[in-house]
């Protein structure tokens, strides 16, 4: 089967991305990076991109006037490279409708919560405002509807006595880089169904869709 083509959107870092370029070096992974884009030129994770000799492309939300024709164009530049999967990896844009329509069931997203608790930002600082005692991360199918959409697999992670917003993000960052290969994994494996809002996981044993972080 021939690897799924995939393009990452980010705005920042880029770890997560870094993280899919990481998995996608073995010879049996069944996705390839092609194209990183960026709404700001300045995000980090571009150079990281370019220097692994990923292609790179920036387009700048600054320069529309609206966000449907800011998503038109992103869609129109990932598909000159090719790209058949979209996956938002700290890509700090709200989309309009269009953007999810157009990719619809081939666009995913990570997200540092177990969703559907704590949309939105400054999501850590919530979960320890709300004094849960679980956290982690949602990869999910991206639908118009902000940070919803049907979930594909989650990781948990402790919230401990003490914690701070950094101490927590970067305990579920350690989960986000396990996951979000995997489920690139599983999309470029054509495992991944959608069926009345449930995502089903076939070929995988039941749980492999809950990860549990191995440290606190
Ligand atoms: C990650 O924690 C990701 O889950 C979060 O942004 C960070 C990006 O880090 N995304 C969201 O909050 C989306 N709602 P990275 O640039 O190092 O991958």
């Amino acid at each position: 089967m021939a690897k799924l083509k995939v393009g990452v959107l980010i705005s920042g870092r880029g770890s997560n991305m870094a993280a899919l370029i990481e998995a996608a070096k073995a010879s049996d992974y069944p996705a390839e990076i092609v194209c990183v884009l960026s709404n700001v030129a300045s995000a980090p994770g571009l150079q990281m991109a370019a220097k692994a000799g990923i292609a790179t492309e920036v387009v700048s939300h600054r320069d529309f006037a609206d966000r449907e024709s800011f998503d038109r164009t992103v869609s129109a530049t990932l598909e000159k490279h090719g790209v058949e999967f979209v996956v938002l990896a700290g890509f700090m844009r709200i989309l309009s409708a269009w953007f999810p329509q157009h990719w619809a069931g081939r666009l995913i997203n990570i997200h540092p919560s177990l969703l559907p608790a704590f949309k939105g930002l400054h999501v850590q600082r919530q979960a320890l405002d709300a004094g849960v005692r679980l956290s982690g991360c949602t990869v999910h199918l991206v639908t118009g509807e902000l940070d919803g959409g049907p979930i594909v697999a989650q990781a948990a992670v402790p919230v401990l006595r003490g914690d701070t917003e950094e101490a927590l993000s970067a305990r579920i960052l350690r989960q986000e880089h396990r996951l979000y290969p995997l489920v690139v994994r599983w999309f470029g494996e054509r495992r991944v169904t959608v069926s009345g809002g449930k995502v089903e996981v076939t070929g995988v044993p039941p749980d492999a869709t809950l990860l549990f972080s191995p440290d606190p």
